[in-house]
């Protein structure tokens, strides 16, 4: 799949999705739909979304016993998604099994990605809750090794990380970045973050973008530049 924004639709309901989508006419972003809205409205979102030509990552981190990922796996393989993921802390038993879940009768399936750990996670949080005492960058590595010996297709991680994913996974092992700003945006919540075109030099295969599109005062054109900057078309 070619390099690509993703638009990360953060909105706590389908009504309020579908107007923002609306302001797209003359082009079908690819979107994330993440656990708030699939959960408050279903797959119709889904299909809604889907039917309206939009590629979709549904971003639900799947994370339980193998048998029951492989078998939720095969349902979200119905829907036609392009993208979704699981947590790599489930194991690559549980990976395998997503892969297997996630393929259709014709041997087609959507990218499957892995969480490694969350950002929202720290070096004393996991050392201290989940008892690993291992250095974070390392934890974080070991799980995308993990994903990519399982067969996943790839990882989200920070743009800071995707040169490093690369080195150690491949390059054609892609990397799913969050964490985007333009130069002159407002950083919001998010610590440690890029540009489209320094996510573009650093590698990364999909930029992730939700507030400096969603909350822009003409979110087609912010898209608009981020596709610019980061394709460098
Ligand atoms: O609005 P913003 O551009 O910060 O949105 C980023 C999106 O990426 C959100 O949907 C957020 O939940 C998601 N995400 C993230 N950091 C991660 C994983 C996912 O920001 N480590």
């Amino acid at each position: 799949m070619e390099k690509d924004v993703i638009i990360a639709c953060d909105f706590e309901s389908g009504a309020k999705t579908l107007e923002f989508l609306d302001k797209f006419v003359d082009c079908k972003p690819f979107v994330k739909i993440g656990m708030e809205l699939f959960y408050a409205e279903g797959p119709s979102i889904v299909k809604e979304i889907k039917n309206r030509g939009h590629k979709i990552f549904l971003d639900l981190k799947l994370h339980d016993i193998p048998n029951t990922v492989k078998k939720a796996m095969a349902v979200l393989s119905r829907l036609d998604v392009d993208m979704t993921n699981l947590h790599a802390g489930g194991t690559k038993e549980m990976m395998k099994a997503a892969l297997e879940g996630l393929t259709r009768p014709d041997g087609s399936r959507p990218l499957l990605i892995a969480v490694t750990q969350l950002t929202s996670t720290n070096q004393e949080s996991m050392e201290t809750d989940l008892l690993i005492k291992e250095p974070l960058p390392e934890v974080v590595m070991h799980y995308a090794q993990n994903a990519k010996e399982s067969g996943l297709d790839g990882v989200v991680c920070s743009p800071l990380e995707s040169e490093v994913v690369h080195n150690r996974c491949g390059k054609d092992f892609l990397t799913v970045t969050p964490g985007v700003r333009f130069a002159d945006g407002d950083k919001c919540d998010q610590k440690r973050v890029m540009t489209p075109e320094e996510a573009r030099k650093i590698g990364s295969d999909f930029i992730v973008v939700g507030r400096p599109i969603t909350q822009a005062a003409d979110p087609v054109a912010a898209y608009k530049r981020c596709v610019k900057e980061f394709l460098g078309e």
